[in-house]
């Protein structure tokens, strides 16, 4: 998503973009952001999303990921590769760009999985991304950051564009990812936010044509700040 990516010569270990998951609970846990799963059965376990520029870019990352785990006696599970359109503020800009997400599955915590995915990133200001061990039965609307997902029939991937779009717009959310549902599918799509828990009223006020299905999230810093920075939260959502 993010600009002046560290062009990294080192050739791409092959990483199936199939799912190699070994349990049914794993293979869930790849495909939540693609189908708005289960969120309770992902809350105990590890897994870490991040977005990268096409799915080369994903294969050499989750093959350096790999290599900081071994010495580690650490693996990764599973990674699921998905093209996306992401729309996020940059520059002042609302930008729109084609992006590959890559979610990896794996029993190692988040906490050793964002510091390797962070040493190997081509981005200066990546995503790395998880609710891991956030969900529960209590309200979590008081969280700070977090990811909100829709899922959209029916319809057009034009029509998915525009909404997401229209909600970056506004700045409701940071950032918003469209994805097809299933890879043969056009007409079923998700829309996944990345923004402040506060402003979830507003977006269920202007968006409430949506289910959204929200997550508190914890993800690197930098990236935290960044949304805390790109979204309004307006008292009065008729104020636009
Ligand atoms: C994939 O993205 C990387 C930068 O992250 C770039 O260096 C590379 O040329 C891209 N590959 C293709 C096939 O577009
Ligand atoms: C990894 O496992 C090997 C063999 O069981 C052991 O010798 C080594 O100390 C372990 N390394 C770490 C970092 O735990
Ligand atoms: C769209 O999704 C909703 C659930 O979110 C479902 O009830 C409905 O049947 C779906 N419609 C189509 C056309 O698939």
């Amino acid at each position: 998503m993010f600009l002046w990516p560290v062009l990294r010569a080192s050739a791409a270990a092959p990483f199936g973009t199939q799912c190699r998951c070994r349990s049914a609970a794993a293979h869930r846990t790849m495909h939540v952001l693609a189908t708005v799963a289960t969120w309770a059965t992902l809350a105990s376990a590890d897994w870490a999303s991040t977005t990268v520029a096409n799915r080369s870019a994903g294969e050499q990352l989750a093959s350096q990921l790999e290599a900081r785990l071994h010495p580690q006696n650490y693996s990764l599970e599973s990674t699921h590769l998905e093209d996306i359109r992401s729309f996020f503020w940059w520059d002042g800009a609302l930008q729109e760009e084609d992006e590959v997400r890559a979610t990896i599955d794996s029993d190692v915590p988040f906490s050793v999985l964002l510091e390797g995915l962070s040493a190997d990133h081509p981005y200066d200001l990546p995503m790395i991304v998880s609710s891991a061990h956030l969900d529960s039965q209590e309200d979590h609307s008081s969280h700070k950051h977090a990811m909100a997902l829709a899922l959209v029939n029916g319809t057009t991937m034009e029509v998915a564009h525009g909404l997401a779009k229209s909600i970056v717009e506004v700045k409701f959310a940071a950032c918003a990812q469209v994805a097809k549902l299933k890879a043969d599918s056009d007409s079923e799509f998700t829309i996944t936010l990345k923004t402040l828990g506060a402003t979830k009223e507003q977006i269920e006020i202007e968006f409430g044509g949506l289910d959204w299905e929200w997550h508190p999230i914890q993800a690197n810093e930098k990236y935290l700040k960044w949304i805390e920075d790109n979204v309004v939260v307006r008292p009065h959502a008729s104020e636009l």
